[in-house]
């Protein structure tokens, strides 16, 4: 569905992605993972057309997206849970909502917010609540639930699971399974290693901007350097190596 061809982007004269290339399918979860500042997320804000691309291309369904704006591209099937979650936080959950479903008829939004609500039924209690005033996890589920009433087909999620409780991270990834069952495409961009591990069908390591590992994530698991060198915390016993004296 997604392919990303030797994809660069960057903010003005810095690069923060070079040469990337990765595929999501219907049905399917890929994940991009990587340290701090490797490019995960300019690469997701280039996907829906908030960053431009300075190399390569974003093909979406066989076309190539090119300079599409972001409102074009969701029309086309992408929605975002971006960084940081940017809701509108003196809006009521119901009314973020609202906002997410906006190029769809105002007459089908019950219908689509109650898909949201049965996902996150969390999020039903706290409807008529501003956002502002919402758990970090429900913040997370509200953020979700507004890039999936664009109905989209592909769905980026950036930092899934950052600062939040383990009960909060279990029910984000039930529902995750749940949407890829259905046949969404998922990029997911995480810093759980072993969530990664467990959800994911392929894996996309990125450092500075640079693919350095990318596979199926059976593949990864069976790679003691991989996991070594850059998914520190999945790596098992390795990891819990006392260090070396000085
Ligand atoms: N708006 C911006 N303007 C200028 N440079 C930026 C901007 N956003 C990101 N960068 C730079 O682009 C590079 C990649 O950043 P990016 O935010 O994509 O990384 P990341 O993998 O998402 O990191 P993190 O794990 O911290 O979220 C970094 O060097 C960063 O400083
Ligand atoms: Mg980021």
């Amino acid at each position: 569905m997604l392919a990303l061809e030797s994809l660069s982007c960057g903010h003005g004269a810095i690069t923060a992605v070079h040469g990337l290339s990765l595929a999501v399918e219907a049905g399917r979860i890929a994940a991009l993972v990587g340290p701090n500042g490797a490019g995960k997320s300019s690469t997701l804000m280039c996907i829906a057309g908030h960053v431009r691309a300075t190399a390569g291309r974003v093909v979406m369904d066989g076309s190539p997206l090119d300079h599409l704006p972001p409102h074009e591209r969701v029309r086309r099937g992408i929605a975002i849970a971006p960084e940081g979650r940017r809701l509108f936080k003196t809006l009521s959950v119901e009314d973020n909502l609202r906002v997410g479903g906006m190029i769809h008829p105002a007459r089908e939004f019950a219908r689509d917010r109650d898909r949201v609500l049965a996902l996150f039924p969390r999020l039903r209690e706290r409807i008529a609540s501003l956002a502002g005033t919402l758990s970090g996890g429900e913040q997370q589920m509200l953020a979700i639930g507004r890039a999936l009433m664009a109905r989209p087909r592909l769905l980026l999620i950036d930092e899934l699971s950052l600062g939040l409780m383990p009960k909060v991270i279990d029910a984000c990834y039930e529902a995750l399974g749940r949407l890829r069952d259905e046949g969404l495409a998922i990029l997911l961009v995480e810093q759980n290693t072993e969530r990664v591990m467990s959800v994911a069908d392929t894996i996309t390591v990125l450092e500075s901007g640079e693919t350095v590992w990318r596979g199926t994530a059976d593949a990864a698991r069976r790679d003691p350097s991989l996991l070594d060198a850059y998914l520190g915390t999945a790596a098992g016993p390795a990891a819990e190596e006392p260090p070396p004296p000085r």
